[in-house]
């Protein structure tokens, strides 16, 4: 079944301050994806991965096209749905971790990561709990459990970054560069994970541009340019 249906995705930018000039960063767009697959989104800086990422969340509104999403109450256009099913899909379903942590300052890592648990559990010992073990498998010294992540090294942020997004094992996962500041073991960890919600039937769109990352975890590969879809390949190892 599919989880996912885009067709004829565009979106464009017009830059006022630039004398209304315009910039096409999807065209024509179309691809699906079946629940639990992961697919990995590849090209060149610039070429729309995180623009098609952000369509996919509404972070960006598409201009032309649709994404129908196949929610557990039956399929919705995340281009037409109200911003009260986004909000109800973003808590419940669809979850997006960007390329870099952005967080409220002075919350301890550990209380960052159980956000999203305690809010679908409501039961703060458990989320703390769940947070704890993620922290201590991702290798994240006891010492930086309190303390602030605004301060953390980059690897040390991605870890909080990634940990945050899928500890509520979210049905869709999407995910912007989740390895490229870690070291070749912690990279393992992250990919485990991912691997592991995959078993638990999350579907899973992640962006990277390293080949070790995109090898262990992808069935199936989409390759932009210039904001256009230019191959669509399975995984060799499947
Ligand atoms: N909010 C925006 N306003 C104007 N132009 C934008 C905006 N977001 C993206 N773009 C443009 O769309 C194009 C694609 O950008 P996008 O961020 O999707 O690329 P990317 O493939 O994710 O690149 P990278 O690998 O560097 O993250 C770029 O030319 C970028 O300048
Ligand atoms: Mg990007």
């Amino acid at each position: 079944m599919n989880i996912l249906e885009v067709t004829h995705l565009s979106k464009e930018f017009n830059l006022h301050i630039l004398n209304n000039k315009r910039i096409e960063s999807l065209k024509d767009i179309n691809f699906t994806m079946k629940e639990g697959e992961i697919i990995g989104l590849t090209g060149k800086s610039g070429s729309g991965k995180s623009s098609l990422m952000k369509c996919l969340y509404r972070t960006y509104l598409a201009s032309t096209g649709e994404i129908i999403y196949l929610s557990k109450n039956g399929a919705v256009d995340l281009v037409k749905a109200d911003d009260h099913r986004i909000i109800d899909l973003r808590k419940n379903e669809i979850t997006y971790c960007s390329q870099f942590l952005s967080v409220i300052p002075r919350v301890a890592a550990i209380d960052v990561v159980c956000e999203n648990l305690f809010r679908v559990e409501k039961d703060k010992d458990f989320a703390r709990s769940q947070s704890k073990n993620m922290l201590e498998q991702l290798g994240l010294p006891y010492d930086l459990w309190d303390a602030f992540p605004v301060t953390f090294s980059g690897g040390e942020q991605q870890r909080i970054n990634v940990a945050r997004a899928i500890i509520a094992k979210p049905r869709f996962l999407l995910i912007d560069e989740p390895t490229a500041s870690l070291d070749a073991k912690t990279k393992d960890v992250v990919v485990d994970m991912i691997l592991r919600l995959k078993a638990e039937g999350t579907s899973v769109l992640v962006i990277s541009h390293d080949e070790y990352t995109l090898d262990r975890l992808c069935d199936r590969r989409i390759d932009l340019k210039f904001g256009e879809i230019i191959s669509e390949e399975m995984a060799t190892n499947q």
